[in-house]
């Protein structure tokens, strides 16, 4: 079933909650494919159905009907023991809330997916994850706990984390929902530097301020497909650059300000003398 380069495939596929009495429709036939490399950005209102749809292709969640493909696998299919090594092996989650240990160091932390690695794809658990957040350019801060962290790096630490399984792609539900736009930007700068390795990632956000560093965005509404367009995406590399800079420019100005201030001051100190 893996005539394309799909590492996703989702067809037709219906999610009916059931609350109490009442059925809650959170997906209402998604078709829906990834190939290898894409960077998605999934958008819609809260409530549209996007963490429903990321649970299913993570693999946390079934659907009520329709079918789904990993890399070519039928995941429906799969038992419960399966799916948890498919997951492990193929899939690496990143949260809106970081979701690090806290008395746990940051290669501590990154090391974790690589417990449940019962292939015994990992030699040395320590190095992988070593060699994972040296990739995040957090290579000097291994031995920090997450509370010695600044939440950019936190979520580095959990990018990392998703990456050290080296899964064949990444899924992130509001990676930078709960960051500044600085470091928003940097963290979609280190998203779109994995894709250009060859990662394939699919972000969700309902910020248009993130889904424009994205090549392709897909818009749900009342748990179905809406819109689906390719872009060209803005790099975050540039955006990061233009922040500094103007950054130093308004610290350079402030600076300025502040000599003019003490040279008035003194000038003021001398004509009162
Ligand atoms: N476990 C659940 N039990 C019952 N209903 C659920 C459950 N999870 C989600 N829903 C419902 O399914 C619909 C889609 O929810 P989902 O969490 O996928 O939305 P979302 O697009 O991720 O929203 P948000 O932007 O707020 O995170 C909503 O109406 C929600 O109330
Ligand atoms: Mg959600």
């Amino acid at each position: 079933m893996s005539e394309s380069n799909a590492v996703i495939r989702v067809e037709g596929i219906r999610k009916t909650y059931l609350m109490g009495k009442t059925e809650v429709h959170a997906l209402q036939g998604v078709d829906f494919t990834v190939e290898q490399g894409e960077l998605v950005a999934i958008m819609g209102a809260s409530g549209s159905g996007k963490s429903t749809l990321m649970n299913i292709i993570g693999g946390l969640d079934y659907p009520s009907s329709g079918s789904y493909f990993l890399d070519g696998i039928e995941v429906n299919k799969l038992s419960k023991n399966e799916l948890a090594d498919v997951r492990n092996q193929k899939i690496g989650f990143v949260f809106q809330g970081f979701n690090l240990l806290a008395r746990t160091s940051a290669i501590e932390n990154t090391e974790l997916p690589l417990l449940y690695d019962r292939k015994n794809r990992f030699k040395n658990h320590r190095e992988a994850a070593r060699k994972a957040l040296e990739r995040v350019g957090l290579g000097d801060r291994v031995d920090h706990h997450p509370n010695e962290l600044s939440g950019g790096q936190q979520q580095r630490v959990a990018i990392a984390r998703a990456l050290v399984t080296t899964p064949s792609i990444v899924l992130a539900d509001e990676p930078t929902g709960n960051l500044d736009s600085k470091t928003t930007v940097e963290v979609m700068q280190l998203f779109q530097e994995l894709n250009a390795e060859g990662v394939t990632i699919i972000l969700v956000t309902h910020e248009d301020e993130v889904a424009r560093y994205a090549r392709r965005v897909v818009e749900l509404r009342d748990g179905q497909i809406i819109k689906d367009v390719i872009q060209q995406p803005d790099s975050a590399a540039d955006d990061v650059r233009d922040l500094l800079a103007r950054r130093k420019a308004a610290q350079d100005l402030e600076a300025e300000a502040l000599a003019g201030d003490a040279a008035t001051t003194n000038q003021g100190t001398l004509d009162a003398g």
